[in-house]
């Protein structure tokens, strides 16, 4: 039987860090063996900001390093630029047409982004859901490994995929959002407002290429308060937070330690986030190193580049004909 497909995009717009680590990497390392895996550098998709070219191109060749410095085997899985693959964006023109302004108006992030760049609300923003269920149903992905935030452009795909089906016939399976522990995951930033991002946020997120001292002093300043005065009380969101990191890295017993700490008022939080600073600093800095080494051999990271390509334009020039087909664009 044919392995299940398997798809999924990082945007290169700038370093990596413990959310897209733990909401993505994590899975795509895990999934390599498993499935038949497409993983690429979302470069098109970052394009909305207008990034410098140099910075781009330093930023795609950074992802496709620390993904490898994460674990991911570029002969076990296609790992590719988006732009290297010219049946995305056609399958993104033939995938606008049945996409309405109305519902794009409507998706959570175009409306963040409304209220925060109101100077920058290009059409490329408005339509990122659509670029992004072409990057997925171009090789007929069936399961996304990403975050608990692009849960909703991950349903998307599945309605513009049903869409298309019925008004052309049964061409693409239906894409589901992955995790291996079935919930999605998020990560949340270390001063306690929202997730850790690569752009927002900078001193409350960790990055995959922190040095060790700057992992301790921003975990270190990681928002506190002067601890439960009541047994069993419940745990403020910024507290909650230490612990859902410290599950992420820490062994199990070492968080029920903190936990019954909490629950009999003697925790001390400046221990905790020592423990925290300490077995972070253990669990980035191999994967720094190893990027830091890869990401130098830019001859090294273009062979992997077009490894990926010529694997992933296999599939997406299979499925583009169908698609053409079925539209009745096919003359010859
Ligand atoms: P960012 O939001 O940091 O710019 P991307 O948008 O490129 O990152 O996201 C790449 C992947 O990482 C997606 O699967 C996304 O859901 C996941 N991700 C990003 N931030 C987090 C987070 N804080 N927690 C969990 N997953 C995240
Ligand atoms: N939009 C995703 C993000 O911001 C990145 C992405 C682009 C993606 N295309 C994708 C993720 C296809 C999964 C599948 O995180």
């Amino acid at each position: 039987m044919s392995k299940e497909i398997v798809v999924s995009g990082i945007r290169s717009t700038g370093y990596l860090h413990l959310g897209n680590y733990f909401g993505a990497m994590r899975n795509y390392v895990k999934m390599q063996d498993e499935y038949n895996c497409y993983f690429f550098v979302a470069d098109y998709h970052s394009l909305t900001t207008h990034p410098e070219p140099e910075h781009l191109r330093e930023n795609v060749y950074r992802v496709v390093a620390e993904n490898i410095a994460c674990g991911l085997d570029p002969d076990k899985v296609a790992l590719y630029a988006q732009s290297d693959i010219p049946e995305i964006p056609e399958l993104y023109l033939m995938l606008n047409m049945l996409a309405y302004k109305g519902e794009l108006e409507k998706v959570p992030t175009f409306k963040d982004k409304v209220r925060t760049q109101p100077q920058n609300v290009n059409a490329g923003l408005l339509t990122y859901p659509v670029l992004m269920t072409a990057d997925i149903l171009i090789h007929k992905g069936i399961k996304v490994p990403v975050g608990k935030d692009q849960e909703q452009h991950v349903e998307m795909a599945r309605n513009f995929a049903q869409r298309f089906n019925g008004r052309y016939g049964e061409t693409f399976p239906e894409p589901y959002p992955f995790n291996y522990s079935n919930e999605l995951v998020k990560v949340p930033s270390l001063d306690g407002t929202g997730k850790m991002s690569k752009s927002e946020n900078v001193n409350a997120t960790l990055y995959l290429a922190d040095d060790d001292d700057t992992i301790r002093k921003k975990v270190m300043k990681a928002k506190t308060d002067a601890g439960p005065t009541e047994h069993d009380s419940e745990m403020p969101d910024y507290i909650q937070n230490i612990f859902q990191l410290l599950h992420l890295v820490s062994k199990h017993e070492t968080v029920e330690t903190y936990r019954s700490m909490y629950n009999n008022c003697t925790i001390r939080y400046g221990d905790m986030k020592k423990q925290l600073a300490e077995d972070m600093v253990n669990f980035i800095q191999p994967i720094r190193e190893r990027a830091t080494d890869l990401q130098q051999d830019h001859p090294q990271l273009q062979r992997i580049m077009k490894l990926g390509a010529e694997k992933a334009r296999e599939s997406a020039s299979k499925t583009i004909a169908e698609a053409r087909k079925k539209i009745g664009i096919n003359y010859y």
